[in-house]
């Protein structure tokens, strides 16, 4: 399978389905966005052909959520007498997803016999009207003249193959989330209604084929059955002459608040695109798309390919993220697929946020509001857990309750709770949105913290406290004690409820009453918590000025990695999860990801000890990890290892460097990691002292690097130009 990469998009020539094309040429506006899967066609996939939609999950079972599968409104096919485009020979094949306008292009020759038709299908979901999707098609009848029909439909097959979270298992059975409420025919099309079938969400699709007004219509049909609704026109077309076509779509669902009906809120819009026409939305889109690529965008001169890539990294995580809504986040594989049903993991605080924080801040603040909007979900985890204030889940979907099926991981992994505080407070730091801590951060702050005053467990002898039972990001390390990871952020996150606190009663004396008040805050309990932060265990090497993973991880049996994993492909294919538990290698990043999280806590040595003792023990086996890697290398100037994980990163799904982005969908996570290897580690930002600095490290074959970000309201750019003698020079300045 080869990709194209251009400047401003990527190209295929295959015509065929292919799972991994699908994925990678996945488009959206975050509201709403569908795998790479053709318009016209018309076979039956229905759990294959993904169209999914933010917020909208339903139930799998008591208790655990799916991401629907929504019904496809794409079906846009031409047929000449009986025959459909899915039957015709195809010639002349490019597939193009466009970044700058999110516009999917399929163009073709289509052999029906003799008769050859031209074929151009466009597509897109309105960046700027998240509501509305355009298809427009263009057909040329190269040699011959006759009836063309056009038919449009509604489908109401699609359904789910739901995934088990144990990444081994495998399933074939298919779940139909959706019930169809109604099906109406439209003068120029079509309508539906559809209703989740526990959680009761329900999602009204309306659709215009606008015909062009010189076409001579012979018929002109309309079918509704239980497979959904078609509509289909037939002219007359003549040869050498090219018409267009244009399927104008608008989506609703009863999440979306604007107090009307639906069905009216759908048919309004629709009258109004209809009004606007295909060209006019395409351009309030492209326009939409410029102004979120003009902070967005990164440039790399001298590397055409990473370039691409770069630019791929940004459209998928801009096309994945509902940057409006604040009650959602954005699952580990986004809107691509619904791998891990769909679920919101500590993926996008520790891994995707960034690049929102620095880019977009408004969608950076309606991510954390997700978690403000589930603290009591998260308050009500705690008391499942019999522990205190708040504990968020290791995975959630809209409601915020523990969706993770796998008992170890959901018990364990507990690191969670810390890192959407870590998020909040990047965000702050770098926004410097006050109104954001008085409002939502300090009361989250709190209830986290009294979260772990009651899951450390105190040890009299020693006096110390201690995390049991747990387990870090490092997925391979079994159950273990004080994973200093955890412990880590654990601490800092008692640490910032303390100086928020303080910073509260100093200037904002009422929000302090009021929260104190709220929650029942008792000295005791603040003083529990500097007792436990100065008491917490650390585990730490004094001799080799190494901090350990965990307290068990030196009692695991060594293993040598390049005997069992010569590839990419994770281990756990092979040798199963339960032995993989007793093996001391790591499924990923840990500490090597804590030294990036906080890189003015840890000494350059003590850096460079993390990396020297972990790095070759890690298989690298979850798709979070080589970004984390390439962005530490790069800070502590490994040239070779900091290209190398950079690669793997930026390629990971355009190249399936792991096998699984065809059959699982895009890794957000990692999309995310490569844009902070780039941005914290090539580009060597740092925000110490109420001001960015650069400390760039480009790759030796790029002659260049250039972006914008926001800090602190303000828009900085960032240059880095390689000179003749090979050195970097590089300018930071404000420019608004
Ligand atoms: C990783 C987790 C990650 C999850 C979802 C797992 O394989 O080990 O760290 O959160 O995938 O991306």
């Amino acid at each position: 399978m080869h990709i194209h990469y251009h400047t401003d998009g990527i190209s295929t020539h295959e015509p065929r389905t292919n799972d991994l094309l699908e994925s990678i040429f996945f488009q959206g506006n975050g509201y709403m966005g569908a795998r790479g899967f053709s318009c016209e066609d018309q076979s039956c996939r229905p759990h294959q052909k993904g169209h999914y939609m933010a917020g909208v999950f339903d139930q799998l079972k008591p208790g655990i959520t799916d991401m629907v599968n929504t019904p496809n409104f794409l079906g846009l096919t031409v047929k000449i007498g009986d025959q459909s485009l899915s039957e015709a020979s195809i010639s002349g094949f490019q597939q193009k997803l466009c970044f700058s306008d999110g516009v999917l292009s399929r163009e073709y020759v289509a052999a029906f016999g003799q008769k050859h038709l031209k074929v151009k299908i466009s597509r897109f979901f309105s960046l700027y009207d998240v509501h509305i999707a355009a298809i427009r098609l263009e057909i040329t009848p190269l040699d011959f003249e006759g009836e063309i029909t056009v038919l449009a439909t509604l489908d109401a097959t699609s359904c789910n193959l739901p995934i088990q979270d144990d990444q081994v298992k495998k399933n074939t059975e298919t779940v139909r989330y959706v019930d169809t409420l109604a099906l109406s025919e439209l003068e120029d099309g079509g309508l539906a209604v559809y209703k989740t079938r526990i959680t009761g969400i329900q999602i009204v699709q309306a659709f215009n084929l606008v015909l062009p007004a010189s076409i001579v219509v012979l018929d002109k049909q309309r079918n509704s059955s239980a497979q959904g609704l078609d509509y289909q026109v037939t002219f007359l077309g003549k040869a050498g002459k090219t018409y267009i076509l244009d399927k104008l779509v608008t989506v609703f669902t009863s999440r979306d608040l604007n107090g009307e009906p639906l069905q009216s809120a759908a048919l309004n819009r629709l009258s109004l695109v209809r009004q606007k026409g295909y060209e006019q939305l395409l351009k309030e889109n492209r326009e939409e798309w410029a102004r979120r690529w003009e902070t967005a965008d990164i440039e790399i001169s001298g590397d055409h390919k990473a370039q691409c890539a770069m630019r791929w990294t940004v459209f998928q995580l801009i096309a994945n993220n509902a940057s409006g809504d604040s009650r959602v986040s954005i699952g580990a594989r986004g809107l691509s697929h619904a791998r891990y049903k769909g679920c919101y993991f500590w993926d996008t605080e520790i891994f995707m946020l960034p690049f929102y924080i620095y880019t977009h801040p408004e969608a950076a603040r309606n991510l954390l509001l997700y978690r403000y909007h589930t603290l009591d979900a998260a308050r009500e985890h705690a008391v499942k857990m019999s522990s205190k204030g708040a504990r968020y889940p290791w995975m959630s979907s809209y409601d915020g309750s523990e969706q993770c099926e796998s008992w170890d991981i959901g018990a364990c992994e507990v690191h969670i709770t810390a890192d959407v505080v870590y998020g909040m407070d990047h965000y702050i730091r770098i926004t410097g949105d006050t109104q954001f801590l008085l409002d939502h951060a300090a009361e989250v702050y709190l209830e986290t913290a009294r979260f772990w005053e009651s899951r450390f467990t105190y040890d009299p002898r020693n006096d110390q406290y201690n995390m049991l039972f747990v387990k870090g990001p490092d997925e391979y390390c079994g159950v273990t004690r004080n994973n200093a990871y955890t412990n880590i952020l654990a601490v800092y996150n008692l640490s910032l409820a303390l100086d928020t606190l303080n910073f509260l009663k100093d200037r904002y004396r009422d929000v302090h009453d009021r929260l104190t008040g709220k929650l029942g805050l008792t000295e005791e309990e603040c003083s529990k918590w500097r007792d436990i932060i100065k008491k917490a265990v650390i585990p730490y090497d004094k001799d080799k000025d190494l901090y350990l993973q965990d307290e068990t991880f030196m009692l695991l049996e060594p293993l040598d990695v390049s005997s069992v994993k010569s590839d990419n492909i994770p281990l756990y294919h092979k040798i199963c999860f339960d032995r993989l538990q007793r093996y001391r290698v790591l499924k990923q990043a840990d500490l090597v990801l804590l030294m990036t999280l906080f890189p003015q806590k840890f000494t350059t040595a003590q850096k460079k000890a993390v990396w020297d003792f972990y790095e070759p023990i890690t298989l690298h086996d979850s798709t979070l990890s080589y970004g984390t890697h390439a962005l530490l290398a790069a800070q502590l100037a490994m040239k070779e290892k900091a290209w190398d994980y950079f690669c793997k990163s930026l390629y990971l799904d355009l190249e399936d460097v792991m096998n699984n982005t065809g059959n699982e969908g895009l890794h957000l996570a990692a999309l995310g990691a490569t844009w902070q290897a780039l941005f914290f580690g090539f580009a060597g930002l740092r925000f110490e002292d109420n001001e960015p600095k650069a400390y760039p490290f480009l790759p030796d074959n790029w002659s260049g690097l250039r972006f914008t970000f926001w800090y602190k309201g303000r828009k900085w750019r960032f240059e880095a130009q390689r000179r003749d003698d090979n050195t970097v020079e590089s300018n930071l300045h404000p420019v608004l």
